[in-house]
């Protein structure tokens, strides 16, 4: 079985990366992680990354000041370098250009803490609480130019319960994107494959 070369682009804490590297320990998963790529420096996913023995790369968008799409070529280049078939986006906090959306398209997903087409963008368990909802919970999407609005790929469901916090509405959301998230970039994987 061939497994698609993964990377996974991350900007912070990367528990959600943390989940997709011991899916794909299993040889029989899918996609193989080769390199993680961060914006930032100081994100704590890359300790997490290099414990688990996969590459990492730091591409900080600080160096590139407004310049979204040299930003974007460094990073393309590094994905070039790697022999990348397949970009998970984790907690990657850097809205992409089309340039790059359009030359990773197709190979490129993310995951959201909403039921999309629910709140896209920032502070999205607030929102569902605010609006009164009874559910939120968290969707795998293919990336395209609009900010989380491509197809989704899954989704999971939890109850928004009385007394909700943000906090407490995302503490149940995460575990849920971390049983999602392997299943999800799988699903994609196939459909890869499928085109081919
Ligand atoms: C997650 O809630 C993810 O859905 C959102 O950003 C958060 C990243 O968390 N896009 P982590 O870095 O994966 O822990």
């Amino acid at each position: 079985m061939t497994r698609l070369n993964l990377a996974i682009l991350i900007s912070g804490r990367g528990s959600n990366m943390k989940a997709l590297l011991e899916a794909a320990r299993d040889p029989a998963y899918p996609a193989k992680p080769v390199l993680v790529l961060s914006n930032r420096p100081d994100a704590g996913g890359l300790e997490t990354a290099t414990a688990e023995s996969v590459a990492t790369a730091v591409v900080d968008h600080k160096d590139f000041g407004k310049d979204r799409v040299a930003f974007e070529r460094a990073m393309d280049a590094r994905l070039e370098a790697a022999g990348i078939e397949i970009i998970a986006l984790a907690g990657f906090m850097r809205v992409l250009t089309p340039w790059f959306v359009e030359k990773w398209s197709g190979r490129l997903i993310n995951i959201h803490p909403s039921l999309l087409p629910k709140y896209k963008g920032l502070d999205t368990h607030q929102r569902a609480i605010d609006a009164g909802d009874a559910e939120a919970g968290c969707s795998v999407h293919w990336v395209t130019a609009g900010v989380d609005e491509g197809a989704v790929i899954q989704q999971a469901h939890v109850p928004i319960l009385p007394g909700d916090t943000a906090q407490t509405l995302a503490a149940r959301i995460l575990p849920e994107e971390h049983s999602l998230y392997p299943e999800a970039l799988a699903r994609a994987c196939a459909e890869i494959k499928a085109r081919a």
